[in-house]
């Protein structure tokens, strides 16, 4: 049985922003950071007992076929069969084998990074993950361009592709994917149901233009695994959002660990307006119950690792 590590410190300033958002979320200090190597060897060693990310970063060729039935893991009593486009992008082996980088960068999709000028730094990593193809060209200054991990929740392909209905969305689409040469693409496809035409679309147009990509299916059992070990450390998530989903998966690839544009309050920490996303006007309720995520705690989960140097959480510029 994995022991607990010290992840939220009891004592310490557990609120960097009230749930209301109506106080002032307090900005982190990166100044005086310094990597804290002891903890997170110890994250790293205490996740492997739940699950490998390596393995469980996708389901693999051998291990199903066209045709099989698959339950969906938030829906357990729905189902889904393996397509034969999909079976054609399932990984042979594991994308992320014997990859280990120094420096990983992990972006979230917060409108923090706007005006953050932190491009540049964020594209200095050694390896660089984003989340929901979020836009990069447009917004290079603040969030960077490289990219060699980014997911994809089947969702991402009606909100931000129009269910890829048209010619223009259909190459919008296309010209996003070419901009990823070589960079893993990373589909929850059986994660909750209502998806599957929206993944089957995608990987048909993958398909179709030959795209560079290494695409890559989480195993069934990731989710669970992953909200274990932060259920056994005391943090109660309901599930995991994709960007702490990074965060857990990228301690077995990466030694240090810096995160940027994860900021899930409404103003930032002089109270002005922050975007949920900084590509688009989406809303979002942060501390809402019907929602299936738990973000300002993961925040404060976060902001607590940040203060013992087991990862870096910027929250501010980089001028
Ligand atoms: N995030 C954040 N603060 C925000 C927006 C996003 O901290 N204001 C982080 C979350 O960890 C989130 C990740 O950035 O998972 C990527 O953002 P997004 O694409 O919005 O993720 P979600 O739409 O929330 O997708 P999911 O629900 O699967 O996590």
């Amino acid at each position: 049985k994995a022991n607990p590590t010290p992840l939220v410190n009891e004592g310490e300033d557990k609120s960097p922003a009230s749930p209301s958002g109506s106080k002032n979320a307090t900005r982190l200090s990166s100044d005086n950071w310094t990597f804290n190597r002891t903890l997170s060897s110890l994250i790293r060693k205490n996740i492997l007992r739940f699950f490998d990310p390596e393995r469980d970063i996708s389901i693999l060729k051998g291990t199903l076929k066209p045709g099989d039935v698959i339950h969906y893991v938030f829906d357990r009593q729905s189902t889904t069969n393996i397509s034969e486009n999909l079976y054609r992008l399932l990984p042979t082996a594991s994308p992320m084998k014997n990859q280990h980088h120094r420096r990983c960068a992990i972006v979230g999709n917060s409108g923090i990074l706007l005006n953050s000028s932190c491009g540049p730094e964020i594209d200095s990593h050694d390896f660089v993950i984003r989340c929901n193809l979020a836009p990069v060209e447009e917004y290079a200054g603040d969030v960077g361009r490289r990219t060699n991990l980014v997911t994809m929740n089947p969702s991402v392909v009606q909100r931000a592709f129009h269910d890829l209905a048209s010619e223009q969305w259909r190459e919008r689409f296309l010209q996003r994917l070419r901009g990823l040469s070589g960079s893993v693409l990373w589909i929850p496809a059986f994660m909750a149901k209502g998806g599957e035409e929206r993944v089957e679309w995608a990987i048909r147009l993958i398909l179709l233009h030959t795209v560079d990509v290494h695409t890559a299916f989480p195993s069934l059992r990731l989710l669970h695994a992953v909200r274990g070990y932060w259920l056994t450390n005391n943090v109660q998530i309901k599930r995991p959002t994709t960007g702490l989903l990074m965060y857990t998966m990228a301690t077995r690839f990466c030694e240090e660990i810096h995160l940027y544009g994860f900021w899930p309050f409404p103003r930032d920490s002089q109270g002005k307006p922050v975007k949920y996303h900084y590509y688009d006007t989406l809303t979002y309720e942060y501390t809402s119950h019907a929602s299936p995520h738990t973000m300002p705690l993961e925040f404060r989960t976060l902001s607590s690792l940040h203060r013992q140097g087991a990862l870096r959480l910027n929250t501010g510029s980089c001028d």
